[in-house]
């Protein structure tokens, strides 16, 4: 495996610490970040670090950790879901302003903090974990304003943040990284939905080869584990 340094948010558990332990396994240095680092995975390669995206000062006081250490990879994984098939009616605004910090701003924010040392690194990749539900095109369900509003938003971002950095050799992905066996895939039991969960350390895996794979689009567009463009 092409190894290097790594931050990644939302470590402590879901699809954040399947990455995080698949990568230091790997032999990357991993920059593993929490609210509560005590949840974090212990081994060789995992730099434990204390880091809620909703706090500024938090972010800022990993950025000045890592100050200009070079970052190959950040993983934007911390993220927020406002329910199975949450309706018109169950729409309120603290949770649409939460849905946005931490989906949207989180990883815009954690972004430009981490810069300078993503400006050092070798083929930087921001790599955001968003989701199908982010795509406007894909919308056949309605429902779920906060989650879907906040994803489509990060998808916006990321777009832009590919358009800004590509002077700078710095790339950026939006990954639906399909339907997964954590807390917040187990929430969502949809009868209809033919598709099987797919497992977290099989999205590590594929995350692994999107970021080896060349032919990874790197300029914000919204992609599949497997590299497929999907509609915005
Ligand atoms: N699950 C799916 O089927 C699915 C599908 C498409 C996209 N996604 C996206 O994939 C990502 C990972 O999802 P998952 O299924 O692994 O979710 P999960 O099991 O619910 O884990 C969510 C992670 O986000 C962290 N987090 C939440 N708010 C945070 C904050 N303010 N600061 C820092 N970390 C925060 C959580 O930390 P705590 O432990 O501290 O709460 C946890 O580590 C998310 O962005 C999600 O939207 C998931």
């Amino acid at each position: 495996m092409k190894t290097g340094t790594m931050v990644v948010s939302g470590a402590g558990r879901g699809l954040g610490r399947a990455v995080a332990e698949h990568f230091a396994q790997g032999g990357w240095r991993v920059i593993a970040g929490a609210r509560d680092p005590g949840e974090l995975p212990r081994g060789e390669g995992v730099l434990a670090a204390e880091l809620d995206v909703l706090d500024p000062q938090s972010v800022a006081a990993l950025a000045t950790a890592v100050g200009m250490a070079p970052v190959d990879v950040l993983v934007n994984v911390a993220g927020v879901f406002d329910g199975p098939g949450a309706t018109l009616d169950d729409v309120r605004r603290e949770e649409m302003m939460e849905a946005f910090a931490v989906n949207a701003l989180g990883p815009l924010e954690l972004a430009r903090a981490l810069l300078p040392a993503l400006r050092q690194g070798r083929g930087s990749l921001i790599l955001n974990v968003s989701g199908l539900m982010g795509s406007i095109g894909l919308n056949k369900d309605g429902g779920n304003y906060a989650y879907r509003a906040s994803k489509a938003a990060l998808n916006a971002i990321s777009r832009s943040l590919a358009l800004d950095l590509a002077d700078e050799g710095i790339g950026v992905v939006a990954l639906h990284p399909g339907w997964l066996d954590t807390d917040m895939g187990r929430s969502w039991r949809d009868p209809h939905d033919q598709h099987d969960m797919v497992s977290v350390a099989d999205v590590a895996r594929d995350i692994q080869r999107l970021l080896e794979d060349p032919a990874t689009d790197r300029e914000g567009r919204l992609i599949d584990r497997h590299g497929t463009v999907l509609p915005w």
